[in-house]
């Protein structure tokens, strides 16, 4: 049996686990003067708390140890004064790390609520009124040792969606230079694009992961607190996408839409054609539709990240806000595509002619329709993601879109980008996912 040395090679997704679960529910009150106190009752096992509070909009982002206060059973934290005005509501986070007596590891826990403010009484946090017509439909902190498949499916598949990778969540897969992905794994979750077997040199040279929500939402909120992946021609993804690989109520992809929260290019030095920095100090959201993959759509925006670190050095939070009115995806709260709804609907906003494929929808159709969550990693493709014509430093691109044998070129050329890939920082590592549907 010969295993192409690939296995190394492995940007997946990684979950922060923990195995303990002491129940912890904080205590909110917000002063007078804007500051924000955050209250745990202590429990017996937790040694030390770390309480991290994140607030959205404005979002700030602190990192404090608690105190204990021995009167009250209780660790505290107290934030600085934060100008609340206008803000009708906050996320709060609390994560706690804890040790258990017989030498374990620490564990680390996390505890989120949503918290409305009152602005007319003072500012006080009415945490038990959330609004009836938002609903948390799931939440997945990875607090376990293995994916919880009632939250997910996962893809078992060589399509890749057009990029070098095929997907599996986990072991081995590679015999004899052949991938059959119905024999060597099992059930085969999607057959285009050679999925279920492929030989030679048209193996993708990576293995990946995408996992895919069983939950559905239609307008709602996502939330993924993730750290995504550095290494060239790593190209992750946190999007929603209608089921069965785009197919929703108005056909198949792009007719029904597609969100991508986030994407991003894990390459360091990546700049355009006009120079423009174009790697992984840049997150991307986008929105894709059309009438027909001919008159494919999609409108996006950037966030560059300009303090000298990349969105790969700490763990960001990935949202977007989807209401019949806006599609507003953000990161740490500040806007990345602050896309409206047109009033004339998309169908005239693009100046289809015909009959309009959205007409028996809502006012924002295609956007209207059930969408799953997809968080993925992929390597390279020959789409147009990753142009020929862009520039990577003293590497270069070690394939070309229009070559028959990119897939092994860019394998054959490994000296140019397996330099830039280190352990599992091409992984995309994600703390929480939270959806919430609104109603
Ligand atoms: C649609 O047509 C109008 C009027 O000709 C034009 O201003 C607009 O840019 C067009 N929109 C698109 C998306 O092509
Ligand atoms: C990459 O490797 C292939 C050999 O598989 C070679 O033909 C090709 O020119 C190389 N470089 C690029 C930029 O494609």
């Amino acid at each position: 049996m010969v295993l192409l040395p690939l296995l190394c090679l492995l940007p997946v997704l990684v979950f922060s686990t923990s195995t303990l679960n002491p129940t912890i529910k904080p205590r909110v009150t917000i002063e007078k003067d804007g500051s924000i106190s955050v209250y745990v009752h202590n429990e017996v096992s937790v040694q030390s708390v770390d309480i991290q509070v994140t607030i959205l909009k404005p979002f700030q982002l602190y990192n404090f140890v608690a105190d204990f206060n021995k009167v009250t059973s209780e660790w505290w934290i107290k934030t600085p004064v934060n100008n609340l005005e206008d803000v009708e509501s906050f996320e709060l986070a609390v994560f706690y790390y804890y040790h258990v007596e017989n030498n374990h590891q620490p564990q680390r826990k996390m505890y989120t609520e949503t918290i409305l403010v009152n602005q007319e009484t003072g500012l006080q946090p009415q945490p038990h009124q959330i609004s009836k017509r938002e609903v948390t439909v799931l939440f997945d902190d990875f607090n376990g040792n293995q994916l919880n498949m009632n939250n997910w499916m996962y893809e078992v598949t060589a399509s890749g969606g057009g990029t070098f990778t095929a997907d599996r969540f986990g072991e081995n897969f590679l015999q004899n230079g052949k991938l059959d992905v119905k024999g060597q794994w099992g059930s085969c979750t999607a057959s285009f694009n050679n999925g279920c077997y492929r030989t030679g040199s048209n193996i993708p040279p990576i293995m990946s992961s995408k996992i895919i929500s069983k939950v559905k939402i239609s307008h709602g909120r996502v939330e993924v607190l993730a750290k995504i992946p550095v290494g060239d021609w790593i190209w992750p993804g946190i999007w929603l996408l209608p089921p069965d690989g785009g197919t929703g109520v108005y056909g198949g992809w792009p007719n029904s839409g597609e969100i991508d929260i986030m994407e991003s290019r894990g390459n360091k030095n990546l700049k355009d054609v006009q120079g423009h920095i174009q790697g992984v100090k840049q997150t991307l959201s986008t929105i894709h539709f059309g009438n027909g993959r001919p008159n494919h759509r999609q409108h996006g925006h950037w966030k560059l990240k300009t303090d000298g670190s990349t969105w790969a050095d700490d763990y960001h939070l990935y949202a977007v806000d989807w209401t019949q009115d806006h599609i507003k995806c953000t990161v740490d709260g500040n806007p990345v595509l602050d896309w409206k709804t047109p009033p004339e609907g998309y169908w005239k906003h693009e100046n289809f002619s015909g009959n309009n494929l959205w007409a028996k929808g809502g006012p924002d159709a295609p956007f209207d329709g059930q969408y799953d969550l997809i968080l993925n990693v992929a390597v390279g493709g020959t789409g147009g993601y990753f142009p020929d014509g862009w520039n990577n430093g003293a590497d270069g691109k070690p394939w070309k879109d229009s070559s028959s044998t990119a897939m092994s070129d860019f394998w054959n050329n490994r000296s140019k980008w397996q330099h830039t890939w280190h352990g599992d920082d091409v992984a995309m590592k994600v703390k929480y996912v939270k959806m919430v549907q609104y109603n």
